[in-house]
């Protein structure tokens, strides 16, 4: 049922469009769907792929462009540039080293990594990859105890920051897990959200859960949600994670400015503006939709990240001048792994680099600040020149 990883080391995928194309013919049928889909009509899946494209770039000439400094800094987290791996769940299933692998590739990359609660892999082991810029993304269970304890975890091995993702009070409807009746492979754990049998030390539930996963009439994840996800959750939860931890809170999945507003009022230090890539409310815009909308909103007071299609250097740089700080880069990470664990999501974040470094050549920026709006091709400015 798991992905057979082929060599990549001697094969040069251009793009990561070719190697999530490759990724499809080594990962089984199931797999590559659960990676790959999104919720019902899957319109915003298929819009956040075109909404980069729908923005033109404006090439600057005659700016001494030899030297290129990518490299940034979010709440203290530095990057070599500004991208880091979005929290994803289950990564070995499409390699054995999963969570693992990833991160030791964005510590070789110099990128922040996102550990999702849905990992095969537990916070010490991807800990032990000795990544000075690790996130913890959080799924805020019914457990409070332990959901205490994952933070605490968290914070005490060194990680930097908590990433909450909001978007999922329950799981959003994927028709191709439904029809494929998805199931984690047996012989993997879901290590993080395990710990809440061992402290409810409910077997009962643990077993009803691994059923969930094993198999079930729709997707085993689905089931998971909602026996497990607080569906409860409201803005109360910021100031009780104060009482549970100093690391910063990373709100994912605002996507109105009016959630944008209420988030710095509770004193969240950042937000990802997010539809979790097509997967949960369909129908959802783009994360560009509304983009300029929440960065009025939030008037520069804290940093706004972004994610959902990012597959190019120049979307990563127009999500820049278009005002994020920062994206986020999912699928395609997964895609790397699956062709080639470690090597493969280092041959991915490497490829996104050069791509990123020389759009920032072409439009003519040498350093992040100068990416500006202006490089966003606007045809009515131009024809009033
Ligand atoms: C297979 C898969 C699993 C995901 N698991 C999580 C998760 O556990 N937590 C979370 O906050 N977001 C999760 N996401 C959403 C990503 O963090 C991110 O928002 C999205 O993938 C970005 O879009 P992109 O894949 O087009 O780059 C997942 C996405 C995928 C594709």
């Amino acid at each position: 049922m798991e992905a057979k990883p082929t060599l990549l080391i001697n094969r040069s995928f251009i793009n990561l469009l070719e190697i999530e194309e490759e990724a499809q013919k080594v990962l089984p049928r199931m797999i590559f769907d659960y990676y790959s889909s999104g919720s019902e009509s899957r319109s915003t899946l298929v819009a956040n792929l075109k909404a980069f494209a729908q923005f033109k770039l404006t090439p600057r000439v005659l700016r001494n462009v030899s030297n290129i400094n990518m490299a940034t800094e979010i709440l203290g987290i530095s990057s070599s540039f500004p991208v880091m791996v979005a929290p994803m769940a289950m990564q070995r299933m499409a390699h054995p080293d999963g969570e693992v692998a990833s991160a030791q590739a964005c510590k070789r990359a110099g990128i922040p990594f996102i550990l999702s609660t849905m990992s095969n892999s537990s916070i010490e082991e991807v800990a032990s990859s000795g990544h000075p810029s690790l996130l913890f993304q959080l799924y805020v269970i019914r457990n409070r105890e332990v959901v205490a304890g994952w933070v605490k975890r968290a914070q005490t091995l060194g990680f930097r920051a908590l990433v909450i993702t909001v978007d999922a009070p329950y799981l959003g409807r994927r028709e191709a897990d439904e029809r494929n009746r998805f199931c984690m492979p047996s012989h993997l754990r879901l290590k993080i959200l395990e710990s809440l049998y061992v402290v409810t030390q409910n077997a009962a539930v643990l077993e009803q859960n691994k059923k969930s996963l094993d198999n079930s009439k729709g997707s085993g994840l689905s089931a998971l949600f909602r026996s497990e996800l607080d569906s409860t959750l409201d803005w109360d939860i910021i100031p009780w994670l104060r009482t549970v931890t100093s690391l910063p809170i990373i709100l994912k999945g605002v996507m109105s400015p009016l959630d944008a507003q209420r988030a710095m009022s509770c004193g969240v230090n950042a937000i990802v503006v997010s539809n979790h890539g097509g997967r949960q409310l369909d129908h959802a815009p783009t994360s560009l939709d509304v983009l300029p909308a929440v960065l009025e909103a939030v008037q520069g007071r804290i940093p706004v990240i972004v994610d959902g299609g990012i597959r190019r250097g120049t979307d990563v740089l127009k999500a820049l001048a278009l005002g994020a700080s920062a994206v986020l880069l999912g699928r395609p990470v997964l895609y790397g792994l699956a062709l080639d664990g470690e090597h493969g999501v280092a041959r991915v974040l490497n490829i996104l680099k050069q791509e990123f470094k020389l759009a920032m050549a072409l439009t003519g920026c040498s350093k992040l600040s100068d990416i500006s709006p202006d490089l966003i091709f606007n045809p009515k400015l131009t024809s009033h020149l």
